[in-house]
């Protein structure tokens, strides 16, 4: 049976990554079904709503979706205090997305920092500063709240738990910072000792998130699974990303109930990357990962070797990764990769 899958454009290098990614997933001969959909910046310039109902609409339908990251309109980041809501964030709400995996894992042929690194961040996505709770008490004096429940703590932690175990790993971390927010970190972390409890196949380990940005700077391949609350895991993903080679190795699976969104969660404007430039390696991986959950492993196996293959014999480069060569023929060298 063929697959459907809601794919959302939002604007800059995901015009190039698009394409891209369709043309891949064909090549590798898997039949889905794109009902495509525009969003952020691409749905604002063309006089839609950043999150149009009827990609919401086509998500709730289809319940898996593929997406790049969802831009604001030109000029908006970096306006201190003005900035609306992030659309991303938003639509993790919309949506319900309550957990983010990102598997961070160096791809053969890609240069990085270290090698031997195969790791899981898994952040929550629903609380934690990114509530977006905040006053202004008095000119002067402000407050951004940090919001951790019981119950949203353990309901994620019980998937990450879970998600650890269909991916065969051993050892689980928590990343916190209770020694200072003795409230927030402290419920967060009797939550995962509690879930750790009902899951006693799996070792597990408490890093302070400081401590545990040196470890991931100094000995990366230590860590397994790693989970924590929603802005650390916003920082620590990041950093884990560029110990294995920047954002070409990276991929988000957000997850709510009964729902998967794929993403992309970096990229740029057009005022950062040329038309026709982006690199598509960035929803490639989340595409595989789709693949691979969706029935289509072999077909997804078929893809990462390829891209491989192209990193290793640098035939086709983008600029971002030393070479002078176009999303288009990245993609060329990747399907033909495929043989
Ligand atoms: C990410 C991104 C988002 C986040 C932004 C785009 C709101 O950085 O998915 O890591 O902060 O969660
Ligand atoms: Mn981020």
């Amino acid at each position: 049976m063929g697959l459907t899958v809601t794919l959302i454009q939002g604007g800059g290098a995901g015009l190039d990554q698009i394409p891209a990614v369709k043309e891949v997933v064909a090549a590798a001969g898997v039949d889905v079904t794109w009902d495509e959909h525009f969003a952020g910046w691409a749905a604002i310039e063309k006089g839609l709503p950043a999150l149009p109902e009827a990609m919401l609409a086509s998500i709730r339908k289809t319940r898996v979706a593929l997406k790049t990251k969802l831009l604001p309109q030109p000029g908006e980041v970096g306006q201190v205090r003005k900035e609306t809501g992030n659309l991303n964030v938003m639509l993790r709400r919309e949506l319900g997305l309550f957990a983010a995996v990102r598997p961070l894992k160096n791809l053969p042929g890609l240069p990085a920092r270290f090698q031997g690194v195969d790791m899981l961040v898994i952040r929550e996505i629903t609380e934690d500063m990114y509530s977006s709770i905040e006053h202004e008490i008095v000119p002067g004096v402000v407050q951004s709240i940090k919001v951790v429940t019981k119950a949203a703590s353990e309901r994620f932690l019980r998937f990450a738990f879970d998600y650890a175990r269909l991916s065969k790993r051993k050892s689980i971390a928590c990343v916190h910072k209770a020694n200072i927010l003795k409230l927030a970190d402290g419920l967060f972390l009797e939550a995962f000792r509690a879930i750790a409890k009902e899951n006693p196949e799996f070792q597990t380990r408490e890093v302070i998130v400081d401590n545990c940005c040196m470890q991931m700077v100094s000995k990366p391949q230590q860590f397994d699974v790693l989970v924590m609350g929603n802005l650390y895991g916003d920082l620590v993903s990041d950093v884990a990303a560029g110990v294995v080679g920047g954002v070409s190795a990276t991929h988000g699976i957000n997850v709510g109930d009964g729902l998967m969104v794929y993403e992309c969660f970096h990229g740029g404007g057009r005022d950062t990357i040329p038309e026709g430039r982006a690199n598509p390696l960035p929803l490639i991986l989340p595409a595989t990962d789709l693949l691979h959950f969706h029935g289509h492993d072999e077909a997804a196996t078929r893809i990462l070797d390829a891209v491989g293959k192209v990193l290793t014999s640098r035939e086709a480069l983008t600029p971002d990764l030393g070479g002078k060569a176009t999303t288009a023929e990245v993609t060329a060298a990747i399907v033909r990769a495929m043989g």
